[in-house]
């Protein structure tokens, strides 16, 4: 039994999204795609331990495409991420979604481990899309994870019918 739990963010959770969003993601705004989000001004869904928050998801629904925004744990390999996706698909499906899509760094080798082991296939890669993006955010770090110069964009997505 997972000793974490799941629910929707509430305009309550604003301030805590906000900070962890600037922790993990070096300022409260993210660019993905050539686009600026705030993710505390998303929905999402918070994983709690004891009632302190230990994982989030924000998306972006449009039309029938859900869009994954971002998703972080503090409690890694303990199920955290893996429910909190299963949180997302299950309500895009609910609201009629055909897929979730999601953009991640050519540097993320562990989040492109996860997302294809969960149902996700690369479907487009965008060179020098981070290059761009550090226009918009100029401390996007040059060197991204395990020393790797951080400058594409993959796109994944999950078809929910499949
Ligand atoms: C990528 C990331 C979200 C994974 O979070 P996580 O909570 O550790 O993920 P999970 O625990 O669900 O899954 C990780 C592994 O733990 C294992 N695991 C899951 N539940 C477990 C349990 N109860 N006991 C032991 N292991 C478990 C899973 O098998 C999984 O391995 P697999 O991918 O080989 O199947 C996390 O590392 C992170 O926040 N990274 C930084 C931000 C980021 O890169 N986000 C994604 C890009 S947008």
């Amino acid at each position: 039994m997972p000793d974490f739990t799941i629910d929707a963010l509430q305009p309550t959770d604003k301030g805590w999204v906000l900070e962890w969003i600037a922790e993990e993601w070096g300022a409260p705004q993210v660019v993905a795609h050539d686009r600026v989000y705030q993710p505390h001004r998303l929905p999402g869904f918070a994983a709690r331990r004891g009632g302190e928050p230990v994982g989030l998801i924000t998306f972006s629904m449009e039309g029938k495409d859900c869009e994954l925004v971002t998703l972080n744990s503090r409690l890694p390999n303990r199920g955290v991420a893996t429910a909190l996706i299963d949180a997302l698909e299950a309500l895009a499906r609910q609201a009629g979604c055909k897929r979730v899509w999601l953009i991640t760094t050519n540097d993320n080798l562990r989040a492109l481990a996860f997302y294809q082991k969960r149902g996700y296939r690369i479907s487009r890669v965008d060179r020098g899309a981070v290059e761009r993006a550090r226009r918009i955010k100029p401390d996007i770090p040059q060197v991204g994870q395990e020393g790797i110069p951080l400058r594409d964009e993959l796109e994944l997505e999950k078809d929910l019918a499949g």
